[in-house]
């Protein structure tokens, strides 16, 4: 086992390093000199898009946070309504699905029994139904109609992370191609985006070498009882991977909230010393955020923040900043989940755990 980790002490911190090689692998193959994608063999016509008015994406626990991003995607680049819902529910609410529904499943292992169940029932309700897996030839795989596989290589630790990124750029791929079909995003931001993508292999790396400074907020933040991550739109769905992340290894409780959801209730658990990782990496949302993390400041919050490298007002609100590239900002979350890894991987390190197989945890969960 020892071989297999290759010098790194967990299969976790030995994946997250693989992250820029996986990201490379799944982008890649998948675009053409003049950054036309080709999305394997999947059947997604022009005249197939028209036909489709709705998307669903379902998944479980991180590959359902890729879905959320998913949704981001698609609407913004396709202008395709878009639903994501947990697989474990999805049924539960008699989901509206027809011949014009586009069901994509998300899953690392292919093999996940409620995304598997959740597909059998948009198949039986007449769904296109594309598959998104790491696991060629998995059971998810063999069911759909059409399969993209992230090449991510084989992912041990329970905790996903390869998974998770390149399961991002498949989203981003996916609604891009979507979009420039349909006419719904110009050449010109199409380029734009798919050419700063081919940039992320560097800026990931980039930022796996910052854990220095992640391992140092780890030895002081690991002895907390609660975490909270906050941020707004798609800051806030990578603040619930990292809040996953967190809990899956440190058993930590932690939770993340969409920031202004804060006053609707979690503030009231905020207290002196609290750690709130604070996500503002949206230009848009950012004084938004500020006002936030003034918010759990003047309770006595400690704050980490997740933001863009140059951006220095951010200095002063918070206690601790970590910086990621300076990027598009439709694209951030790819490179803000890598600080939210690191750190949850030296917070379970610190305390002891058994990172790679926690307690309770399944790396793929077969029953429903
Ligand atoms: C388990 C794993 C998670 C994973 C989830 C969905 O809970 O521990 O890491 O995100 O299942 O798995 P899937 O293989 O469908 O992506």
């Amino acid at each position: 086992e020892s071989a297999e980790k290759g010098g790194y002490e967990h299969f976790m911190i030995k994946e997250i390093h693989e992250q820029p090689k996986a990201i490379k692998d799944t982008l890649s193959p998948r675009l053409g000199v003049n950054n036309e994608i080709e999305l394997d063999n999947i059947k997604l016509s022009k005249e197939d898009l028209e036909k489709i008015n709705k998307v669903v994406i379902v998944a479980c626990g991180t590959a359902y946070h890729a879905g959320l991003v998913g949704r981001y995607a698609i609407e913004k680049f396709a202008k395709i309504p878009v639903e994501t819902d947990v697989a474990s529910e999805f049924r539960y609410r008699d989901p509206f699905v027809d011949d014009k529904t586009l069901f994509i499943a998300v899953s690392q292992s292919g093999e996940t029994a409620d995304t598997l169940a959740a597909l059998r029932e948009a198949k039986g309700k007449g769904a296109r139904v594309l598959a998104v897996t790491n696991v060629v030839g998995s059971r998810i795989s063999r069911e759909a109609d059409d399969v993209f596989y992230t090449w991510a290589g084989p992912e041990i630790a329970v905790a996903s992370t390869k998974a998770y990124t390149t399961q991002l750029v498949a989203m981003y791929l996916i609604a891009l191609n979507m979009g420039i079909k349909k006419g719904t995003i110009s050449k010109e931001k199409y380029n734009e985006i798919l050419e700063e993508l081919k940039t992320y292999q560097q800026k990931v790396e980039k930022l796996v070498e910052t854990k220095e400074q992640i391992q140092e907020l780890a030895n002081r933040q690991f002895n907390n009882q609660n975490v909270f991550y906050i941020g707004r739109g798609i800051d806030d769905h990578v603040g619930k991977e990292g809040s996953l992340k967190l809990k899956e290894i440190s058993y930590i409780h932690s939770e993340a909230i969409a920031a202004g959801e804060l006053k609707h209730g979690t503030i009231a658990l905020i207290e002196q010393g609290t750690l709130v990782i604070a996500l503002a990496t949206q230009e848009h949302l950012f004084d938004k955020m500020l006002s936030n993390i003034k918010e759990v400041k003047a309770r006595g919050a400690y704050v980490i923040a997740v933001a863009k490298e140059g951006n220095e007002e951010i200095e002063e609100a918070a206690d601790a900043v970590i910086y990621i590239p300076n990027t598009l900002d439709e694209l951030t979350p790819i490179l803000s989940v890598i600080p939210l890894q690191l750190l949850a991987y030296y917070i379970a390190v610190t305390r002891g755990c058994d990172v790679d197989k926690p307690k309770n945890l399944a790396k793929s969960v077969t029953v429903e």
